[in-house]
This record gives structure tokens, C-alpha cells and sequence, in this order.
């Protein structure tokens, strides 16, 4: 073989070795929709959603499983993920004190490994903060030790009314990245209405009323329990804001989103809370229908009770949430070139930018046993 014949097969072999190392398919990522995805994504966080439990702490374990947040040992199992549970945990069922303390072991699981759990409250936790107890069961009370224990332990003073005032809320606005152009998700265990008066500055004026109307519920002596005793109302002192932010049109108690049947207004309310909290989805419980979640105007409202608890027996279901960031590549046609490496390997394509170009895709799923279902998917190319 002539000496430059020789020469240019060893560089054509070269030149495939170097594109087999330096290129990559561009074939969307994360389209598994489940463990990370080799499409050279740059950012990844995936969120998890669930919603009213009642009781259910065997359901609220195999939801969890099934969502891959927790190992077979019920530890926290997902990394970095984000989990939000939009209340509604107790009641109806026996083993709510069980699911509180689960929450409390996660959560600082998941803060160890990276991960966050997100605890909202609903109207059966504030229904127990205020000594209405028309749902909690001879069962519960009995799991729990007793009334007085079960009091006792939901003051102010107590582990779980300290960890309810200290780590849970009303509303809870999460953005899926910590980029300025990440979507925003609104979660609360209700309705979120568009003309609530304290709606802004939002999530903190919620928020607020929460924290102080839950001070004064769990603030010893607490409201003797409802039944046997008589109703007492909201503690003595609430405000007139307190009051309207437990009432019908609440974030606790409304259901708007979920049972007016006129997509045309629903879709309205959602277009009008994108404009004044900027969010792309409200999320949110209470509502429940027992074979799927329900999602509406182009999944911008999405209602998470399916209705787990064995005292409803409704699908076992979670909202999953995969977000990622791809760079877009600068220019195609010098990975064609074997003889052009990239200028700086270790750039690509594992490193975020400031200026950069990136294909954001966000991926919406209904998670049920045995197979998962496509509520949105949303592509677009953003510049970080
Ligand atoms: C809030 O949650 C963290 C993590 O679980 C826990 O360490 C902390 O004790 C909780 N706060 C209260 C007051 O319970
Ligand atoms: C839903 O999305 C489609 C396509 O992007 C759009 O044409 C339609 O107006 C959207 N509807 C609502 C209610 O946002
Ligand atoms: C190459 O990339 C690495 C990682 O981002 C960076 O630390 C380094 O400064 C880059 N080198 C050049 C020459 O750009």
C-alpha cells in the first residue's frame, strides 16, 4: 500500500473514532419517562404529586413505591425529586398519625439525599386543628391513645401541631427549576379561586392566614371535640380574613376547578390565575374521582384525588412531573468533521449556561399500578 493511501486509512479510522466518542443522537430525552435519559440533558428534576389519603398509611406506602419515591423499606429512594402531598390525610380512615409520621421521616430523607417533600394542609387537618371531629373514627381515636393523647399531640406543644405549624401550609408555589424560566406550579388542597381576596401576594398571603389561624386553633386549651361536644366554631379571635380563608371559597374548601362542568368558565379561571400568579398548572385534591386524575384546559388545572383511602377505594394514583434541559447543539455541521474536535469536550453536554440555548421539555404523567398515562408534554426552546 502507497504510503499516503496508508496515511488516510489511518486517519479515517481516527476521524470514526473521535465522532463515535463526540457525537450523540438527538433523539428527545427522557422519553422512558422514568430513570435519566443518556439525550445529554443538562438539568433533570422530576416532581411527584399526591393527593387525599385518609387514613390510608398501607395505600399512602404503595403510592409512594409505585411512584418510585421510597424503596421496599419505605426509605426515601428518589434522589433530588420534589414530592408534594396536597393534605387531607387524616379522617375516614385509622392510621392517619401514621401517615404524619411517615412524612416527618421523609422529609428529612429526602432533604439528606438532595429531594424535597412538600406538606400542604387540607380542610380535614384544619377540621382536627379546630375540634371538629365528625370524621375522625372510633379507630383512630383509639390508635392514637385516647382523646386527651390525641389532643395532646396536635397542640401547639405537641410533636405534630409543631411540625404542622413549622413545615406545613395552605399553598405552596414551586418552581421545577431554580432558573428565572422555570414554569411554576401552584398546589393547594382546594380550589384555588381567581377573585379569592387574598390571593396576592401569592403564596405568602395565604400562607399567612393559615399559619395564624392554625396558632390559634392549636393554642392550649384546644376546642373540646366535636362530637360529643357542642360545635365551637373558628378559636376565639379569628380574623375576618382567617375566617374567609377557611370558608366555602377557600383554598381549602372550594372546588370550583373540579365540579363546574362549563369548561368555558373553568378554562377562564385558570387563564385568569395564570395572569395574576403567573403559574403554568393549579393542582390540587379534595375532589375525588375514583378511576383517574382529572386534568382541564390543557392540563392548567389538575385534580389529584382518586380517592386512595380504603375508605373511598379508588385507584392508587400520583401526578408526575419530568422537566428537562438540553443544550441545543451550537452547530451540527462541525460534528461532521472527524478532523474538528469540540473546542472543550468537558463543555458538553453535561454544563448549564448563562446565554445558552436549551430545549426545555416538560413531561406530565398519570402514574396508576402497572402503567402510567400522558396528561401534556410540553417542548419548547428557551435561552437560560
Ligand atoms: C420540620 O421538618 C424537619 C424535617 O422533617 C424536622 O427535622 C423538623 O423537626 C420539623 N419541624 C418541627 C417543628 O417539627
Ligand atoms: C390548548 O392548547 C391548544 C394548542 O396549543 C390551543 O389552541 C388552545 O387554545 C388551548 N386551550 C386552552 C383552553 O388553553
Ligand atoms: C472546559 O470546561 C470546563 C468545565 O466546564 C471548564 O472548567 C474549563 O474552564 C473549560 N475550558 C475551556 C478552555 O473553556
Amino acid at each position: 500500500m502507497p504510503l499516503p493511501t496508508r496515511l488516510f486509512l489511518v486517519l479515517a479510522v481516527i476521524a470514526t473514532a473521535l465522532v463515535l466518542a463526540f457525537w450523540r443522537p438527538h433523539a428527545p430525552p427522557g422519553s422512558d419517562g422514568g430513570a435519566p435519559s443518556p439525550g445529554g440533558e443538562a438539568f433533570r428534576q422530576r416532581l411527584v404529586a399526591v393527593g387525599d389519603l385518609h387514613g390510608d398509611i398501607d395505600n399512602a406506602k404503595r403510592v409512594l413505591r409505585m411512584a418510585g419515591l421510597t424503596d421496599k423499606a419505605d426509605g426515601w429512594a428518589a434522589g433530588n425529586d420534589i414530592f408534594v402531598q396536597t393534605g387531607d390525610c387524616v379522617d375516614r380512615g385509622t392510621f392517619a398519625r401514621e401517615i404524619y409520621d411517615l412524612w416527618y421521616r421523609l422529609r428529612g430523607e429526602a432533604q439528606a439525599a438532595g429531594g424535597r417533600v412538600i406538606n400542604l394542609l387540607g380542610n380535614h387537618e384544619v377540621m382536627n386543628a379546630i375540634g371538629d371531629w365528625r370524621y375522625v373514627t372510633q379507630a383512630d381515636i383509639k390508635h392514637w391513645g385516647g382523646t386527651e393523647n390525641r389532643q395532646r399531640e396536635l397542640s401547639k406543644d405537641g410533636w405534630l401541631g409543631k411540625d404542622w405549624l413549622a413545615n406545613y401550609s395552605i399553598s405552596a408555589l414551586v418552581p421545577i427549576s431554580p432558573f428565572a424560566s422555570a414554569p411554576t406550579y401552584s398546589f393547594q388542597h382546594g380550589s384555588l379561586r381567581p377573585s379569592f381576596p387574598n390571593l396576592t401576594p401569592y403564596p405568602d398571603a395565604i400562607n399567612r392566614l393559615g399559619h395564624s389561624l392554625l396558632t390559634r386553633a392549636l393554642t392550649p386549651p384546644l376546642a373540646p371535640p366535636y362530637p360529643p361536644n357542642p360545635y365551637s366554631g373558628l378559636p376565639a379571635g379569628t380574623t375576618r380574613e382567617e375566617a374567609e380563608l377557611y370558608d366555602g371559597g377557600g383554598p381549602l374548601w372550594w372546588r370550583g376547578l373540579a365540579d363546574v362542568e362549563d369548561d368555558r368558565i373553568v378554562c377562564g379561571w385558570a387563564k385568569e390565575l395564570q395572569e395574576k400568579i403567573g403559574v403554568r398548572r393549579v393542582i390540587g385534591g379534595h375532589t375525588p374521582d375514583f378511576d383517574k386524575i382529572v386534568h382541564r384546559c390543557n392540563a392548567s388545572v389538575i385534580i389529584i384525588d382518586t380517592g386512595i383511602s380504603y375508605a373511598y377505594g379508588g385507584v392508587l394514583s400520583a401526578l408526575e412531573i419530568i422537566y428537562s434541559l438540553t443544550p441545543v447543539p451550537k452547530d451540527d455541521s462541525h460534528r461532521q468533521d472527524p478532523f474538528v474536535a469540540p473546542a472543550n469536550a468537558t463543555d458538553e453536554p453535561h454544563v448549564l449556561h448563562a446565554g445558552g440555548k436549551y430545549i426545555e421539555r416538560e413531561e406530565v404523567n398519570a402514574i396508576y399500578v402497572g402503567h402510567k398515562k400522558r396528561i401534556a408534554l410540553e417542548v419548547r426552546q428557551i435561552v437560560l
